[in-house]
């Protein structure tokens, strides 16, 4: 499986509303292994489909300490169903290279969502699983935790990326 190209800002396909995976077939399974493999070939601990330029509502989570044997979790159509509590912790994104900023989440969030077969799912997660639920989960609405950090801080970053882009081209 290949790895695939990971987007980075400011990419238009991160800001788009992705769509409703309908089709629980060959083609998705295909798509969730190469993801999967992106993911830990980063590494990162979750990536959103629209990450890998595929607008659907598909994310891959992996929050397993790295000693341990992998434990995927894939996540289609999810949604947040009851949120409590709330925390402020350093987060990064693989979509954000070189940004770590601190974003205020819910700390006990329960999910629903399909497994990779189109079988409801539903559970409870807390703490950091929950962190990284709401942050791949926003990215399936075109959020990026840019969006939620300081406005000098977002400001001092774009500003950044203009440059390394700049420089690139
Ligand atoms: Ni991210």
């Amino acid at each position: 499986m290949p790895i695939l190209e990971i987007l980075t800002y400011p990419n238009p396909v991160l800001r788009k509303k992705a769509t409703p995976v309908t089709e629980f077939g060959d083609e998705l399974k295909s798509l969730v292994k190469s993801m999967a493999e992106t993911m830990y070939d980063a590494p990162g601990v979750g990536l959103a489909a629209p990450q890998v330029g595929v607008s659907i509502r598909l994310v891959v989570i992996d929050v397993t300490p790295k000693d341990e044997d992998h434990n995927l979790i894939v996540l289609a159509n999810p949604e947040i169903i009851e949120s409590e509590g709330e925390a402020i912790e350093e987060e990064g994104c693989l979509s954000l290279p070189e940004l770590n900023a601190n974003v205020k989440r819910a700390v006990h969030i329960k999910v629903k969502a399909q497994d990779i077969d189109g079988k409801a799912i539903e559970f409870a997660a807390e703490d950091w699983f929950a962190r990284v639920i709401q942050h791949e989960l926003d990215h399936l609405d075109g959020t990026l935790f840019l969006d939620k950090i300081s406005v000098l801080k977002r400001a001092m970053y774009k500003k950044k990326r203009k440059k390394i882009l700049a420089e690139g081209a």
